[in-house]
């Protein structure tokens, strides 16, 4: 951890740059800092108590809830935010296509956790995608044309390999 002279300093690697953390309160979520010190708002707070998945990020490619990580812990991390995935990617384009949005607040983690799997497992079967998704929560969709979009992001990956 790197630390200026008053303390309140850090710096975190997202999204393949590092950003100077400044005027942070050392006890900040990675969450807070993503949205309010680095200006990704891409990740979403909703419960920030771990509950909903909003707010999913990866931390050297595990998919954590960046709502419980301190984000003076993780300075010698990579860190790649919804921001990094680059955008139009196909699985986001899968959720457009199957109209898996609606207010879109769960919609970044669902991606982010949709696209985690994806690039784990690429031929996952039902149940797979289910219990990878099952720590992402959707109070608007009913969740049947999330799994749709990415049933098209999977099939899409496989047709692109032939
Ligand atoms: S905001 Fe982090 S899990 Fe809900
Ligand atoms: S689209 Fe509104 S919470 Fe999922």
């Amino acid at each position: 951890m790197t630390y200026t002279s008053d303390e309140k300093h850090f710096e975190l690697t997202v999204n393949g740059s590092k950003h100077q953390v400044k005027d942070s309160f050392l006890g900040a979520s990675l969450l807070s800092v993503l949205r309010d010190h680095i200006g990704m708002t891409g990740s979403k707070g909703a419960c920030e108590e771990g509950e909903c998945g909003s707010c999913s990020v990866l931390l050297d490619g595990n998919l954590v809830c960046s709502c419980l990580v301190l984000a003076a812990s993780v300075t010698q991390s990579s860190i790649v935010t919804i921001e990094g995935l680059g955008g139009a990617t196909d699985v986001q384009q899968a959720f457009v296509e199957c109209g898996a949005i609606q207010c879109g607040f769960c919609s970044p983690g669902l991606v982010m956790a949709a696209t985690n799997l994806l690039d784990r497992n690429p031929d996952p079967d039902v149940d797979d995608v289910r219990e990878a998704l099952a720590g992402n929560l959707c109070r608007c969709t009913g969740y049947g044309r999330i799994l749709d979009a990415v049933q098209v992001a999977v099939d899409g990956r496989k047709r692109n390999k032939l």
